[in-house]
């Protein structure tokens, strides 16, 4: 029977019911993530007219300037969750120590991006939101519940601030997209159980870092835009600059998306995601839509130990098939002959 009109809530809730052993704590998260996540779209979508847009003139941990948007999509998040009760300790992009919630009975960490694509604010341009949930040790405040390998995530979503406002998330059965009805307030069901197509039909890359990549890279991507019908070859390119929006078009229509190191900036060695709050839990997602997310040095995003809570890591993440492609150029095993 086709359900008409599943609300995000009532999604949560079905699916806690068939965990007799759930405490409802990840549900009364996640609810209140939905709230923030309402909050801050209608801020999005008012940015042009609430003088909210420029720089809000403070520098952030990762040396980038702070957009009031980010300001405002991390002030929200943070308060919400510090207040639910839910979780112990917080990490965001924009916070450059870890957000300890001292008396909570919380059982579950959250990293977030609160508003990726910042650059995106001014030009109109799809941006989100980006979190990840493991679970606590105890509700004791502890760093280390941050810094834990993406394979013990227990959630993991984002909301993409786009042509309409979508909620995709997992909690490790599957990838559950949600559309934000603003006339009522309420996101619905609209994309149960995303599969990334099997093969893509798109590369996300900045190609101006061409002469900054490794050669293994560009001979990956010579290789997509060498012509192949048989294979499908070449892709069409396609880059948003709002990791978030060309993430979701790829889960959706097919794609690999390449942010791998490069020689531009000797601060960044690493590339320029975080492992944290943005490549982990793309990570988690993809893998369960399907896909599959690596470095240029072709380890798993999900097993990777992290070190600092903003660590950088190269990322490489979309279908499946392509992303094992990249892994043997990366591993030297094919060059563009082959
Ligand atoms: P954020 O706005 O959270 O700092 O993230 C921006 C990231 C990511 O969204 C995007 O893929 C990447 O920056 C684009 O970087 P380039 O402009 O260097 O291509
Ligand atoms: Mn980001
Ligand atoms: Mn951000």
């Amino acid at each position: 029977m086709k359900k008409f009109g599943v609300t995000v809530s009532g999604h949560i809730m079905e699916s806690q019911r068939l965990h007799p052993e759930a405490t409802g704590y990840l549900t009364g998260l996640l609810n209140e993530l939905i709230v923030a996540a309402k909050t801050i779209s209608a801020e999005v979508n008012m940015a042009g007219l609430a003088d909210i847009l420029g720089m809000s003139g403070d520098i952030n941990v990762q040396g980038e300037y702070v957009q009031k948007l980010d300001e405002f999509a991390n002030n929200t998040i943070k308060r919400r969750l510090a207040a639910s009760g839910y979780v112990s300790i917080m990490a965001s992009e924009e916070e450059a120590d870890a957000v300890a919630v001292e008396n909570s009975s919380g059982r579950y960490t959250i990293a977030f991006d609160p508003l990726d694509g910042s650059s995106n604010i001014d030009v109109n341009v799809s941006i989100g939101t980006i979190f990840s949930i493991h679970r606590a040790t105890n509700s004791t405040p502890n760093e280390a519940d941050l810094l834990q390998p993406g394979r013990r995530q227990v959630a993991a979503g984002y909301i993409i601030y786009g042509s309409s406002t979508m909620m995709v998330f997992t909690t490790g059965e599957g990838v559950h997209g949600f559309t934000l009805d603003p006339s009522v307030g309420e996101f619905y069901l609209s994309h149960p159980d995303i599969k990334m197509p099997g093969r893509s039909k798109y590369y996300s890359i900045n190609e101006g870092n061409r002469n900054y990549w490794n050669p293994e890279v560009r001979a990956f991507i010579d290789y997509l835009r060498e012509e192949d019908k048989a294979s499908g070859r070449p892709y069409s390119a396609r880059y948003i600059g709002s990791l978030v929006a060309d993430f979701h078009r790829n889960l959706i229509a097919g794609g690999i998306f390449l942010y791998p190191r490069d020689s531009k900036n000797p601060l960044k060695p690493s590339g320029k995601l975080r492992l944290l709050y943005e490549a982990a839990p793309l990570a988690f997602i993809a893998e369960q839509a399907g896909g599959r997310a690596i470095t240029d040095d072709g380890r798993d995003i999900l097993d990777i130990e992290p070190e600092s809570l903003h660590q950088r890591v190269p990322l490489i993440i979309g279908c499946k098939h392509d992303v094992d492609t990249a892994e043997r150029f990366f591993k030297g095993e094919m060059n563009e002959t082959s």
